[in-house]
């Protein structure tokens, strides 16, 4: 029998194009888990591909990772909430006062999508926070821009797994602990730096988590979604 609920999961639906994205999420159930579109499908495909995934049912998390001045960075969150996505991001490097005006923009709407705050990419590593010019681990920055996060009114962040069980220790138990860099037992990392399985990253702390290739790149999605609620559950 085929398991329905909702898992703390939001599948990256990093496809190329409108079709290919809306053919795999056919492939998927909005009862089972919400979609993820990013920089490349957006840029592509736009507003219209954001409301047709709706349109099949599906929560959106907008992963456009906004970074600007404030008042830009205002409008592109206002946008975001007219559009009526589950969940939208802006990098927390753009400073207290550009995560004060994003958090602003959004929050007299009745119905507004959740505000989270990147931290440090799952991507990079302690040598590339220094080659920007970072003196910071990775773990101990991600808790500096998680606090001005928390300090401008978000409701949570993206971080990696590794850092989810410090950041539980310093946040309320309702602060969202977005984190991609998920990984079936068995997976290749690909580019991700900061790892960790399904399980491991909610038992740290996280609230939801943001797969991409383990399930994009399954021959059967539905069934590497089976393959996470076991790793959930203990099964695997
Ligand atoms: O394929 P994979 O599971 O690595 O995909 C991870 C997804 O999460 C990608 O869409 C990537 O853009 C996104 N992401 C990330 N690290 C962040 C924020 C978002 O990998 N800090």
């Amino acid at each position: 029998m085929i398991d329905m609920h909702m898992l703390p999961l939001v599948v990256a639906l990093d496809c190329a194009d409108a079709s290919s994205a809306l053919d795999f999420a056919r492939r998927l159930d909005p009862r089972q888990c919400r979609l993820k579109v990013g920089k490349e499908l957006f840029t592509t495909a736009g507003p219209a591909l954001v409301e047709a995934l709706q349109a099949l049912g599906f929560e959106i998390f907008l992963d456009l990772k906004f970074h600007d001045i404030p008042n830009t960075v205002a409008g592109a969150v206002r946008a975001a909430a007219a559009l009526g996505v589950w969940m939208v991001n802006v990098h927390a490097s753009g400073g207290p006062r550009m995560l004060a005006a994003a958090a602003e923009a959004v929050a007299d709407r009745s119905r507004r999508p959740l505000l989270v705050g990147v931290t440090v990419l799952t991507s990079m590593d302690a040598s590339e926070l220094r080659a920007l010019g970072h003196k910071e681990t990775p773990a101990e920055r991600v808790l500096h821009l998680a606090a001005l996060c928390a300090q401008a009114g978000l409701d949570g962040v993206v971080c990696s797994g590794e850092e989810a069980s410090a950041l539980r220790l310093q946040h309320a138990p309702d602060f969202l602990l977005v984190t991609p860099g998920i990984r079936l037992p068995g997976d290749t990392a690909d580019d991700q730096r900061r790892v960790m399985t399904p399980r491991a990253a909610i038992a740290a702390g996280a609230t939801y988590l943001v797969m991409g290739r383990s399930i994009t790149g399954a021959s059967d999605p539905l069934a590497a979604l089976a393959a996470v609620r076991a790793n959930l559950t203990g099964g695997s």
